[in-house]
Order: C-alpha cells, then structure tokens, then sequence
C-alpha cells in the first residue's frame, strides 16, 4: 500500500498536467482500475470512450489492438500503451495479407472482423463488431456470406446463433483463437455443477460452442458483469479472464465464485510503474501511429459498427 498510494496520486496529478485520460480494460489489476483508470468497461464501451475524447493523451491500459482502435477513433490525441508487448493471440493470428488472399478466395463474402484485430485487418474489413454486439450485426448484414476473422470460436458461436434464430448464413472463419477461453472445457463445468447446486456458469463467445451451450448465459465482459450483478444464484463460475472476477469481488462483494477464470498473459503485462512511465515520457515503440490512408479504411469498418450496433 505504501508503494501503491504515492504512485497513484502522482500519475493522477500527471494526467491532470498533461490533459490525460486513462481507459482501462476490466481484465486489467483493480489498482489501475480504480487508481487511476477513468473508465473502465469492454472494447464496446472503451471505443465510445476514445471516440468521444477530447483529451491530449489517452492511455489505454488494455492490450494494442485497443490502444490501436483509439487511435483510429480519435486521430489527434496521443495514444499509449504501458508496454507495447501486450498483444492478443486473436489479434496476433492473421495479417492485412492474409485477409486480402481470403477475399480473394471468397469475393462475394462480407468480411466481418472482431474488434481483436490489428488495425490492417480492420482496414480490409467491411465491418467490425464486438462480443456485445457480434449477433445482432451479423444477423442484420444483407449478406448470405460472411468471411469472419480472426475467431474460428466466436464464428462457431455465431454459426450456432444464426441457426437458432432461424438466420440463413454462410459463415467462413480463419483460425485464431483466445488463449485464455479456448482453455475451458464442457468437462469442467459438469464437475463444477454437480459440486455446486444451483451454480450459475457465466460464458464469454471467445469460448468454444461446447461451452456456450452448456453455460447459462453467454456474452461481452460487460454483459457478463451485469448478468451477475443482478442474478440471483448462490455461485457463479466466470469463464473469461480472472480480472472480471476482481471487478466483481469490489463492485458486488455479496456475490460468490468458484475457481474456473484464467489469467490473460498480455493484460497483465499492465503494472501501475509502465502507466506512470507511459504517461511521463513514452519511447517510441509506445506510442501508436498509423498511416492516414490505413486509419481512415479502418475507421470505415469501425463507423460501421456505430451504425448498426443495437
Ligand atoms: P470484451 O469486449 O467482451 O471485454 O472482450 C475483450 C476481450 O479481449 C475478451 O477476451
Ligand atoms: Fe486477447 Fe484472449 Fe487476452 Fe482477450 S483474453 S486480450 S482475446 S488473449
């Protein structure tokens, strides 16, 4: 705590100094959350937040596909990340390339990118969508065939949504998946019901669709965390990264969960020290820049977005 506090206020008083915001993912340590963090949320409402910010600075205390997205949202700011390190497995998995060389193969088909993407794939993208609103966007694109990159889980997920709803889509994916929620297994869950009566299992649709049919509710961080806040259950089981737990500890201290959340090794990568650091003198490789051109046929996919999100 003795460590903690000065810190805290210093970077505090530096983001008043500097007319800096910070934007911290829910998945990142509760000090920077509620230390120094002024929102916090999931990419949905991270990239609201960026757009809509007049700030000189923006750190984004996440992973850089969404200090990326902020960039391409509010051109004119600073944006910095606290270790430039912090990738996305998802994000990781396919380049601009790659996604013209899928076009190609499959022109008639709409791309649609999940926000954990780089900025080059977004620019060959008609559309982006987040978990919170992957579905509903989906569902409403003209489009019989979607190229959908880069979750191959989260387009299962889709796939097993559309037919539910009764939705005529083609849906080709590439490859990449989370390596945080492709780790849990229909198996674990089974256990954990049958040890727990009553348990409530809280999915995220980076899981595998084996995992979202048995879970009793499926969506983005945030929908996750309003979904316990106000159910009534006498344990919950959180498949997602472990720091939506610690939102969940702090902001509904009634509520109990069992073990079953993993650690996200990128997000962790943020510490109180790099946002101090970032803040005071970014180097280079910290701060985010992005060809015009490329920005502006990113920003296209991600307005988009704006537009036919429910
Ligand atoms: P959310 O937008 O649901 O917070 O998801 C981001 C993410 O990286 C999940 O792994
Ligand atoms: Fe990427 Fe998975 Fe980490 Fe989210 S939890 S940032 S999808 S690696």
């Amino acid at each position: 705590c003795r460590e903690i506090a000065p810190l805290t206020l210093e970077i505090n008083r530096l983001k008043r100094e500097k007319d800096a915001v910070i934007l911290t993912h829910s998945y990142v340590e509760p000090e920077i959350i509620y230390g120094v963090g002024d929102f916090k949320g999931d990419s949905y409402y991270l990239s609201e937040k960026a757009r809509e910010s007049k700030a000189k600075v923006i750190v984004f205390a996440g992973v850089v596909f969404m200090a990326e997205t902020a960039k391409i949202l509010s051109p004119n700011a600073l944006v910095v990340v606290p270790d430039r390190g912090s990738g996305c497995s998802l994000a990781d998995s396919i380049t601009g390339e790659e996604v013209r060389r899928l076009k190609q193969l499959y022109p008639d088909a709409t791309v649609v990118c999940y926000i954990n993407s780089t900025a080059e794939v977004k620019a060959e993208s008609d559309v982006c969508v987040t978990s919170g609103n992957v579905y509903d966007i989906v569902a409403n694109l003209p489009a019989k065939r979607i190229l959908f990159v880069p979750d191959r889980l989260m387009a299962q997920n889709v796939r097993a949504e559309m037919k539910k709803r009764g939705v005529a889509k083609e849906i080709i994916s590439s490859d990449g998946t989370c390596v945080v929620h492709d780790e849990f297994t229909p198996a674990q869950i089974a256990e954990a019901r049958a040890q727990f009566p009553g348990l409530k299992v809280v999915a995220h649709p980076e899981c595998t669709p084996e995992v979202a049919a048995v879970a009793d509710f499926v969506g983005s961080t945030g929908a996750m965390l309003s979904y316990v806040k106000t159910t009534n259950a006498p344990y919950f089981l959180m498949l997602t990264e472990c720091g939506l737990v610690g939102r969940l500890e702090v902001e509904a201290p009634e509520k109990n969960f069992i073990g079953g959340c993993r650690l996200c090794p990128y997000m962790k990568m943020n510490t109180l020290e790099k946002v101090r650091q970032a803040l005071v003198a970014p180097r280079p490789e910290q701060i985010i820049t992005l060809d015009e051109g490329l920005r502006r046929r990113a920003l296209r996919c991600i307005e988009r977005m704006f537009e036919l999100a429910p």
